[in-house]
């Protein structure tokens, strides 16, 4: 069982950085094998004009680091989209990568490799006052349905500061057993 987790964030040790640690101790306690991809230390950039003939698409930027990632995402069997919310939305990491699917999505080698994988997601945000967990967890839905994945879930947490959810034993705790689960989930 491969998970392969995109990191959206660019603060190393931050929120979303040391939840997605804990996923994956809960995984690797299942016998997955784990690997981090942190998209801020990789060249991709956003995504070139694509004709509108999806068969006939070419990446023009093919030559920058987002298809490696893209082969690493298909060869998974379980998928972590770890983004804090920017914004409203993903962070302009996972932003560039994620328009990338559009350049292949109808090829095999990503539509097949997609069907039937488990889609995860890990947040965290600012906002005091609202779950602001949704402008991650619902587009990561409708990624999953448009792939023909499995939504396994999500874990989020409501802190700002760098690192400041190493505090919450209860998150913590969250994505360490929502680790286990998904891994268990997907062997079903
Ligand atoms: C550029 C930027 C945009 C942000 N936008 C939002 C937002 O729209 N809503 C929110 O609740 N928090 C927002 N935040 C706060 C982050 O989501 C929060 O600090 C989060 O814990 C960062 O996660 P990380 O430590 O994994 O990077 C923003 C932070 C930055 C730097």
């Amino acid at each position: 069982m491969k998970v392969v987790a995109l990191m959206g964030s660019p603060r190393k040790g931050g929120n979303t950085d040391l939840l997605t640690d804990e996923f994956f101790a809960g995984a690797q306690s299942e016998g997955a094998e784990c690997e981090k991809i942190r998209l801020d230390d990789l060249n991709i950039r956003p995504v070139a004009a694509l004709g509108d003939e999806w068969k006939m698409r070419v990446d023009l930027r093919a030559d920058d680091d987002a298809r490696w990632v893209l082969d690493r995402v298909a060869e998974a069997d379980i998928v972590v989209f770890a983004s804090p919310v920017y914004w409203q939305g993903v962070t302009a990491q996972m932003k560039c990568l994620v328009d990338r699917f559009s350049a292949y999505y109808m090829a095999d080698w990503l539509r097949e490799g997609m069907r039937g994988s488990g889609f995860f997601v890990i947040t965290a945000y600012g906002d005091p006052a609202e779950d602001e967990s949704h402008w991650i967890t619902e587009p990561v839905k409708v990624w999953a349905r448009g792939f023909k994945a499995k939504y396994l879930g999500q874990v989020a947490a409501a802190i700002a500061p760098w690192g400041a959810v190493a505090q919450m034993a209860d998150v913590l705790e969250q994505a360490r057993q929502a680790g286990a689960e998904a891994v268990r989930a997907m062997r079903e």
